[in-house]
């Protein structure tokens, strides 16, 4: 019987392209599902963006685009991605579609209009103090304050949870809070908000048993566990078990707007998960299918592959509210760990890394390389892995080339050039164990699949590759071909190892589609289905070459810096501009900075911005210089004061006369969305035409 299967990965953030992460999670997905198609079981894979929230909408404004502008555009730039990397998902959608809105308002309206009977509604209204920033007049989103870790006290850490620790906690938690979007210290302030009532006991009872009865990996199970206790921190605080969890934030938002609440929003994280079901819906309705229908068989098994991050979303709430909302519950949560490059430090949602994916395809470097080498790599457990330039490169052209590849190359030749291509079916004792052996490994590599423990897969798989080698070895083909007396000996032994090279090539299938394809053309063999381990190929086309190696010098040019992304990250000024690219002291000493005394100043007619200077840089004449610093500066608090000069920047004309150089003035990088301009000013003693050095 085919199994009906939902799955999904998490909907990431509409508000950038997708890092290396992403791609790994739908990488480790998309082996699963195309493993699970190769059996004949009805899979439905969808993902869509996660389209709402104040993050998105502060990044939204500060593009100049609405949300909804905004978040279309970042999905225009989703299919270069999916399709490089070979991610077969059945259907892209977004949280903001119709269907998201009604499905998040009707689950909304199910919890609250529980019947008494049946225990009553799950939805509760309490005022609660928020912070608020009084520069921006909104209020903040936990994304948008950072502050000290309650728990661990680690620095800079965002209002929901710990990135170091993983403890999750309320913003109002954090030790010495400020707001991200204007750096002053948030208020408290009081609003109306709705909560799910996690902490009700129907909740608990459900989630502990949910929770506990296997479903989840076991390290996850352990941790959740932890959240329904009465427990001691470190720090000698107490945590209470499940707390209501708040639902709506107030209005400016970009969300779905609460039914019969006007101006009150759906947080984000409410909507997300139910993008899972409105993608699945959007694809059944393309196709002409019935969801009720389909989200009502017994046997739809529901999966979600996400990262450890979102763990509480998807074990606390995201089963609660379908639950008692009268859906079923998923399956199973498949929890990942993070990715490091090179070593380097934790792969940030925000932040990324320096494995650029679009760089990765752009500079011809092969997608299923790096297929190849997560599947190498990722098991079963929630547990971070690293990318690493050296190992990944050791790995694909020893293990890929020199073990998988390597088999068809040395045999197809011999089998063109001797046998018109045709295979013979009669191997010979030791051709036939062999083949028997790699056969015979299906089932266990099928559970290994199945439980996604893809690294002890693609290890089974290489040390079948190798006892393969081994025959080849034993069997020298370029020996037996250098005497026609040898030529069914020669016959048999390439066509062993044709055989054998296209099983193997079918149990790579759901790590190297692409790869699957081409053997299918070369051997016509179809690959596509898990269970025909008899595959007895009969004849092949002329060898082209299946896969090139690695070069060096193309993982020398991805984690080359590039102009933009060259900035090393940890020197990232919060609110402001990343540092420049390094330059030596010779550029610096082409700039040639002076203090300047304002001996003149006045507001330009035409310009609320421009100031006009008159400097003297100890040239024995005077400098016109314009500078945009009319919002900050009176001109007569400027006259006689000293300030820093470009002197050699060419003059420039501009509409109210010739600039003849530029005042050194410190801004955010977006001087709107960070008002604020400073022009410099050097300690007392300097004089003017003094050079900086
Ligand atoms: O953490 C994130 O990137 C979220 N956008 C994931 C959402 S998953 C689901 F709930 F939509
Ligand atoms: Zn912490």
């Amino acid at each position: 019987m085919p199994r009906q299967l939902f799955v999904t990965t998490a909907l990431p953030y509409a508000n950038g392209n997708f890092h290396i992460g992403h791609i790994m999670e739908y990488i480790q997905a998309d082996i699963w599902v195309r493993f699970q198609r190769m059996q004949d079981h009805q899979v439905n894979f969808v993902c869509a963006d996660d389209t709402h929230g104040a993050p998105i909408m502060i990044a939204a404004e500060k593009a100049g685009k609405t949300p909804q502008q905004f978040v279309a555009d970042i999905a225009a730039g989703r299919k270069p991605y999916l399709d490089g990397f070979h991610i077969s998902f059945d259907n892209w959608h977004s949280t903001d579609a119709p269907e998201n809105h009604a499905l998040a308002r009707q689950i909304y309206c199910d919890l609250r209009d529980i019947p008494e009977s049946e225990g009553g509604s799950l939805i509760a209204r309490k005022t609660i103090a928020q912070f608020f920033d009084p520069a921006k007049n909104m209020f903040l989103p936990d994304r948008f304050i950072q502050g000290q870790c309650p728990k661990c006290h680690a620095k800079n850490q965002y209002g929901d949870n710990c990135e170091v620790c993983g403890a999750v906690y309320a913003p109002t938690d954090l030790i010495d809070p400020v707001s991200v979007l204007s750096g002053v210290r948030p208020e408290l302030k009081s609003s109306e908000h709705f909560f799910f009532k996690l902490s009700d006991p129907r909740c608990v009872e459900f989630l502990q048993k949910w929770t506990q009865d296997g479903r989840l990996q076991p390290e996850v199970a352990n941790k959740v566990k932890e959240w329904f206790s009465v427990r001691t921190n470190p720090d000698g605080s107490t945590s209470e078990g499940l707390g209501d969890w708040d639902i709506s934030r107030d209005a400016p938002y970009f969300g779905i707007e609460i039914p019969d609440a006007p101006g009150k929003y759906f947080y984000v994280w409410l909507d997300a998960p139910v993008g899972y079901l409105a993608s699945l819906k959007n694809l059944l309705a393309k196709r002409g299918q019935d969801y009720t229908a389909y989200m009502a068989q017994p046997d739809l098994e529901q999966y979600h592959f996400i990262g450890k991050d979102i763990v509480t979303f998807h074990t606390l709430f995201w089963p609660a509210m379908l639950h008692f909302s009268g859906r079923k519950a998923p399956d199973k949560i498949f929890v990942h760990g993070f990715l490091t490059v090179n070593n380097g430090e934790k792969m940030s949602k925000s932040r990324g890394t320096g494995l650029d994916p679009l760089k990765y395809l752009g500079l011809g470097m092969n997608p299923e390389w790096l297929r190849y080498y997560l599947a190498a790599k990722l098991s079963s457990r929630n547990e971070d892995i690293d990318f690493n330039a050296d190992d990944f490169m050791a790995r694909v052209n020893s293990d890929l080339i020199g073990k998988f590849v390597n088999i068809a190359s040395r045999a197809a030749g011999f089998l063109t050039k001797r046998f018109e291509g045709k295979l013979t079916h009669n191997f010979g004792a030791s051709g036939a164990a062999l083949l028997q052996e790699v056969r015979e490994a299906e089932p266990m590599l099928s559970d290994l699949y199945e439980h996604r423990e893809f690294a002890k897969a693609m290890r089974e798989i290489m040390l079948l590759a190798d006892k393969v080698n081994a025959y080849v070895d034993q069997n020298k083909p370029w020996e037996l071909a250098k005497d026609a007396a040898n030529n069914e000996a020669l016959h048999q032994v390439c066509s062993t190892l044709i055989n054998c090279f296209t099983v193997l090539a079918r149990y790579l299938a759901p790590v190297l589609p692409r790869m699957a394809q081409a053997v299918e053309a070369l051997t016509g063999s179809k690959l596509q289905n898990w269970g025909q381990s008899n595959i007895d190929v009969a004849a092949i086309q002329p060898y082209t070459h299946l896969m090139q190696r690695v070069a060096p010098e193309q993982l020398d040019a991805l984690f080359e810096p590039s102009e933009k992304s060259g900035s090393d990250p940890n020197l990232t000024i919060p609110g402001g501009e990343d540092i420049a690219p390094t330059i030596s002291i010779d550029d610096f000493a082409k700039i040639d900075l002076r203090i300047a005394k304002i001996v003149q100043c006045e507001a330009v007619e035409g310009s609320v911005k421009l100031l006009r200077l008159t400097l003297d840089v100890g040239e024995g004449r005077m400098r016109n210089v314009f500078s945009g610093i009319a919002s900050m500066y009176k001109p007569e608090d400027l006259v006689g004061q000293l300030t820093v000069l470009v002197a050699n920047l060419a003059p420039r004309k501009m509409k109210f006369g010739v600039s003849e150089g530029m005042v050194l003035a410190a801004s955010h990088a977006d001087e709107k969305a960070e008002p604020g301009i400073y022009i410099l000013n050097p300690w007392s003693g300097a004089q003017p035409g003094m050079r900086i050095h």
